[in-house]
């Protein structure tokens, strides 16, 4: 059976790690969530303190990119991948709205567009990999045989971010979380570098009303399509 790439864009919240993750178990294949990638660069950023609600010093990330080691390691008992920041799981850290505040103006730089997207190439050179993010059917995998571009309205992605970060017992307001998708939404889509914008080849897919089940359906017989293809 031919392996294919399948790349998944859309704006934040729309559930496209989900699908992705669910695609990429029941094909066998690799699954690479690159805005985790993004959040550990910001995470690390955080830290050192170069990046906070007074600062932003690009110079100095941009001076330690070269320090900053990212890794996924496959958790069998989650059946995904996690997330390594130089040899620290950071996976739950980098999901917090602290994070999230900062990870659209560290993706506007485009140095660490530059490490990561050559990083992610290298993931995906054998094929067989299911990778979500902004810029994947765009600038990552341009070739992709089976590109998804996910929407939903804000409203619809607020909710569900909301929801989630309630049941991880973060101390947020609707209206908080509401705002950050609007801003990243902007930041994202109006960058200089990358913008997030739907290739042209790829299938737009608006979720606001899909169950989970319904999306994997469709998109896992999308897939189905195109590696049986002779
Ligand atoms: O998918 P996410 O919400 O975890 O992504 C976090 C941020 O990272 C998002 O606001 C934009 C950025 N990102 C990006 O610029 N390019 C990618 N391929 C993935 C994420």
């Amino acid at each position: 059976m031919r392996k294919i790439t399948i790349a998944i864009d859309g704006y934040s919240s729309t559930g496209k790690s989900t699908v992705a993750k669910h695609l990429a178990k029941d094909l066998g294949y690799v699954y690479v969530d690159t805005g985790a990638m993004y959040r550990a660069v910001t995470l690390y950023a955080i830290r050192k303190g170069y990046f906070g609600s007074a600062d932003k010093n690009v110079e100095a990330l941009v001076n330690d990119l070269p320090k900053i080691n990212l890794k996924f390691v496959f958790n069998e008992g989650l059946g995904f991948s996690e997330i390594y920041l130089n040899g620290e799981n950071v996976e739950k850290e980098i999901r917090t709205l602290n994070v999230s505040a900062f990870v659209s103006p560290v993706a506007e730089i485009q140095a660490v567009r530059v490490k990561l997207v050559e990083m992610q190439q290298e993931m995906g050179k054998e094929k067989g990999i299911v990778m979500d993010g902004r810029d994947i059917g765009t600038v990552v995998f341009p070739q992709a045989e089976l590109k998804v571009f996910m929407t939903a309205s804000p409203k619809a992605r607020a909710t569900r971010r909301y929801k989630e970060l309630l049941d991880r017992g973060e101390q947020v307001t609707y209206q908080e979380v509401l705002e950050n998708v609007e801003s990243r939404d902007f930041i994202d889509s109006n960058r200089e570098f990358s913008p997030l914008r739907k290739a042209e080849d790829a299938i737009e897919f608006d979720n606001s009303d899909i169950g989970l089940q319904d999306q994997f359906e469709r998109l896992h017989g999308y897939a189905l399509r195109l590696i049986n293809k002779k």
